[in-house]
């Protein structure tokens, strides 16, 4: 984890598809600690955006140096099951899901362990918690959405921060490392209260890629979340 102990994943939602390549470079100059990769069925959600294909394709300049950059894959697609082995193919590290997209959770979590990727459970604002059950252990990611998937650019959605309060306490009760992320409307002004509630990675889509500067936006998330982190400790 980069030193401020946070990390920041913008969506490429809010990029530019036509330089796609160019804006996972870009964004990774400027900081970002993952890339976040929106997947959307025009099904499960009411959108449609990119595939394995175009994961694919920008998995050579997930890089930084010597190092990758994970590519962290939201999956919002039912049925999921048939495309978690396309998406491991095309280079994801991280594979997260809907609970309400598989007709069987645990098998889908195995599924996407098993290709060699960590797997990550997505809850919607309306989403009970209760989906972590049984599974919470096997997890390497809870995703918390502070807003309805399908669009980058909504408002942040605040009973958002009871709940990641509530994964907060479950995750630190397993003594695992397993992150909370959160997804929807994030940006400077509301990146510190969402890491004093707990979470350890954000998205920012909109909040990254409107304003031009990079650097500069995700400095500013990033400068939030450890006042955030801080105010925890
Ligand atoms: C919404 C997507 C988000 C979206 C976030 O369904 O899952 O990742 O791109 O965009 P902003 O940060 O603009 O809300
Ligand atoms: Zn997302």
């Amino acid at each position: 984890m980069n030193p401020t102990g946070v990390r920041i994943a913008p969506s490429l939602l809010s990029a530019d598809f036509a330089r796609l390549g160019e804006e996972v470079t870009a964004v990774i100059a400027a900081g970002a600690d993952l890339i976040h990769f929106d997947v959307m069925d025009n099904h499960y959600v009411p959108n449609l955006t990119v595939g394995p294909l175009v994961c694919q394709a920008i998995k050579p300049y997930a890089v930084s140096g010597a190092a990758t950059i994970p590519i962290d894959v939201h999956l919002m697609v039912k049925p999921v099951d048939a495309i978690v082995p396309m998406f491991a193919q095309a280079g994801a590290s991280i594979i997260s899901f809907h609970p309400e997209a598989s007709e069987h959770v645990d098998r889908t979590i195995q599924l996407i362990r098993a290709s060699g990727c960590k797997a990550g459970l997505v809850f919607n604002p309306a989403t009970p918690l209760i989906h972590l059950d049984h599974v919470l252990e096997q997890l390497d990611l809870v995703l918390i959405m502070s807003v309805n998937p399908g669009f980058g650019g909504q408002s942040f959605i605040e009973s958002a921060l009871r709940k990641i309060e509530a994964v907060r306490k479950r995750i630190d009760a397993t003594g695992k490392d397993i992150w909370l992320e959160v997804d929807g409307g994030v940006k400077a002004d509301n990146a510190r209260r969402i890491c004093s509630a707990g979470a350890d990675t954000l998205v920012a889509g909109s909040a990254v890629f409107s304003g031009g500067r990079y650097a500069e936006a995700i400095g500013s998330i990033r400068e939030q979340a450890r006042l955030g982190q801080q105010a925890r400790a």
